[in-house]
């Protein structure tokens, strides 16, 4: 039996492939209490997928990798989960740099700036200029992200610089969004049995492929994610238009 990675990379068509995935990172907690552990255990557990399926998205020719890693809406959890959530992704961003580099991964930070610390912000920065000159995947990490505050951001800059009613149109509004260069997400995947999208990418996931698994984050394994791939591989997109006119075109 093939795998569904040998199924992909067998693809010659490279256009049938997503070109920007979103990973909804979700059930590291119910990982953790599942094992006796501590909550932030699974945050811990949870971090160290992240460079494993970077670097199979990468190998899957993926262009972009979208993570989501702290929601606005995840300043409600208890300050000891969210501090070392905050310490967690700096010390990823401090360990990986180097691989980053070495691996061709342009980086980029999806969020708000406001209410993250100057430590996480530098990690950020560091991160960002170390690998400017990258184009074999990137990979966006969404900080302090929510879909909503992006759209208000967006209509604020738009405001501040006096885009008039009648040229706001839905290519301007992509523009002023957070990385702009960032494309539509193709497939969203879901981990921890959830069925929601949770604030995530709202404008860019108006025609994205979800897929959804009862699997917990930190046991989403390069199989699962590959599954994903090939799943978003056989779906017929229609984009409004009939399957007759997909068909044709
Ligand atoms: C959701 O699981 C996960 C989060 C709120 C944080 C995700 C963060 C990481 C994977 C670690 C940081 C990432 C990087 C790249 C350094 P949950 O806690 O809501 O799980 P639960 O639903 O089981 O409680």
């Amino acid at each position: 039996m093939t795998s569904s990675m040998d199924a992909i990379l067998q693809v010659t068509d490279k256009t049938k492939l997503p070109q920007h995935v979103g990973i909804i990172m979700d059930g590291n907690g119910r990982w953790a209490q599942a094992k006796g552990k501590e909550r932030v255990q699974g945050h811990y557990a949870g971090a160290k997928r992240v460079k494993p399926i970077l670097k199979l998205a990468k190998r899957l020719k993926i262009k972009y990798l979208s993570v989501y890693a702290f929601s606005i809406e995840n300043w409600l959890r208890p300050s000891f989960e969210v501090s070392f959530i905050m310490n967690l992704i700096k010390d990823y961003l401090q360990e990986l740099r180097q691989e980053m580099i070495d691996e061709g991964v342009f980086f980029n930070f999806m969020g708000r700036r406001e209410n993250l610390s100057k430590a996480v912000i530098k990690e950020i920065e560091l991160t960002k200029e170390a690998t400017k000159n990258n184009n074999t995947i990137t990979l966006n990490l969404c900080i302090n992200y929510g879909g909503r505050a992006e759209l208000a951001d967006a209509f604020k800059a738009m405001l501040q610089n006096n885009v008039k009613p009648e040229d706001v149109t839905e290519e301007l509004i992509s523009k002023y969004l957070y990385c702009p260069e960032v494309p539509d997400a193709d497939l969203i995947i879901r981990t921890g049995g959830d069925m929601r999208v949770s604030n995530f990418l709202l404008w860019r996931s108006a025609y994205s492929e979800l897929y959804f698994t009862e699997t917990y984050w930190p046991d989403f394994s390069d199989e699962e994610f590959c599954d994903a791939v090939w799943s978003f591989m056989n779906r017929e997109r229609r984009f409004g238009k009939t399957g007759d006119q997909v068909k044709k075109k």
